[in-house]
């Protein structure tokens, strides 16, 4: 079976090396694995809460496209798309908010900080605090049910979220799933293996931080950048201690097996800093250089870029509106045309159901008519002389559906019983209205078979 994983990139900001080992890297070999099917998209919706800079999120979103391309992602083997690409998304969101329990996302991370730190400055808890913080997870669970995805890998401070999105799936099965899964349970998937990366100063390489070494700017940037990086003030010839250098952590990251191996000797035998550090630039920049181009070319034709995620949103809404649609009934947003209307009251009360109804015109004639459950009328039989004949005639079709005629004549359907003509229906306008009367006959006599 294949898995589905599925993850969001928030799009804020530029993004940096630490992203690309930490997370984007990762990504893409795992997409890469032949039992995987990936969905990977721009959370754009998702950066507008954090940021009202439309110049930002616009070239952020761009930025991000461009890396994730630029990197190795397949767009013909993944699913690449933008979030605000998928209408039915915050559609989706909606019929979700509407079983998300409140209580709930006040336990949000995200929020309940938010409202910490407004308490601890004396202030309104809810100062500055938006519905787009509010919801947050309930966005983030629409984009992870929306597609019915197996794994979420994301960092620690997303657990929470996923497991919200685990808990309104469950909520929304239950009150409209009519014992039929309607949603995926998603489970977070943590990545423990990769070590996230340091910065310059030996922190958490975070932009907060500004400690950061820049992803695909020019060979002279990231040949800047390392220089900038911190360690101790052992000279040329002193032995290093790799394992409390950070400089060797990253270089680790970039490097195979063996060329660690050999860095880390050479260290230990006195390697001058600056040494390393030309080391560094060249392990990073080998693995770099090739995507670098491939990121110039790309963010200089954006057009092209929107041709692909274009792409990457058909593909996903090819799954995403016929599951809307689904959802939509499964909550009561149905056509008139077609459903069956009954509230769940009305189902405890009165358990209508289908069933046959004679009557006796002014000329002498019996007839009968069959009724659906909704007390819609499907046929209405020819004259019989006699009414025990209807008895007769109606037990038989109840017990031997299978050997019913029914023919479609113009829009009108004609029913046949031992090769003549017995009943018809009022005509309608479509050819759909016809399919649908002729299931609802089916279910009808199916009602009736299983009274006796
Ligand atoms: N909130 C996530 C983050 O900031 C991004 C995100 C949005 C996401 N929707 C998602 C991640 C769905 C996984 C699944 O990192």
């Amino acid at each position: 079976m294949t898995t589905r994983v599925l993850t969001g990139i928030t799009t804020t900001g530029t993004p940096h090396l630490g992203n690309y080992a930490g997370a984007i890297r990762p990504a893409i070999m795992a997409s890469r694995q032949p039992d995987v099917d990936s969905f990977y998209f721009l959370a754009d919706y998702h950066a507008l809460i954090k940021c009202d800079d439309p110049a930002r999120i616009q070239k952020s979103r761009l930025e991000l496209a461009a890396t994730w391309l630029a990197s190795g992602l397949n767009p013909e083997k993944v699913t690449f798309y933008r979030q605000s690409d998928i209408p039915e998304i915050p559609e989706l969101m909606w019929l979700l908010t509407c079983v998300s329990a409140k209580g709930l996302l006040n336990r949000a991370h995200a929020y309940k900080a938010s409202v910490d730190k407004n308490l601890e400055q004396n202030e309104d808890p809810d100062a500055g605090i938006t519905m787009g913080l509010f919801c947050y997870p309930v966005l983030m669970a629409a984009d992870i049910l929306m597609f019915n995805a197996h794994k979420i890998p994301v960092g620690r401070d997303q657990v929470q979220h996923v497991e919200m999105a685990r808990d309104i799936a469950q909520r929304f099965n239950m009150l409209f799933g009519q014992g039929k899964e309607l949603f995926t349970l998603p489970e977070a998937q943590i990545e423990e293996a990769v070590a996230t990366l340091p910065g310059l100063d030996g922190r958490k390489m975070s932009k907060s931080y500004d400690n950061t070494i820049p992803l695909f700017s020019s060979e002279k940037q990231l040949k800047e950048a390392i220089l900038k990086i911190v360690t101790d003030s052992k000279q040329p010839g002193e032995a290093k201690d790799p394992d409390n250098s950070h400089l060797f952590t990253i270089y680790k990251a970039f490097a195979t097996p063996e060329q660690t191996t050999t860095f880390y000797n050479e260290l230990k035998d006195g390697l001058a800093w600056g040494e390393a550090k030309q080391q560094l630039f060249t392990v990073i920049n080998n693995e770099l250089a090739e995507p670098r181009e491939l990121y110039q070319e790309l963010i200089n034709q954006p057009a092209k870029i929107e041709e692909i995620l274009q792409a990457g949103a058909a593909k996903a809404r090819k799954l995403a509106i016929p599951f809307l649609q689904e959802l939509r009934e499964s909550v009561g947003l149905r056509s008139f045309k077609q459903q069956l209307i009954t509230t769940k009251s009305e189902k405890k009360k009165s358990a209508k159901t289908a069933r046959f109804v004679s009557f006796r015109e002014k000329d002498g004639n019996f007839h009968f008519r069959l009724m659906a459950a909704n007390g819609e009328e499907l046929l209405l039989s020819k004259g019989f002389a006699n009414p025990k004949e209807i008895g007769e005639l109606t037990n038989q079709l109840i017990n031997n559906p299978e050997q019913i005629g029914i023919i479609q004549q113009g829009l009108q359907l004609i029913i046949y019983w031992n090769n003549e003509r017995i009943a018809n229906s009022i005509e309608y306008t479509t050819d759909a209205e016809l399919a649908t009367t002729v299931q609802e006959i089916k279910q009808a006599l199916q009602e009736l078979a299983e009274q006796e």
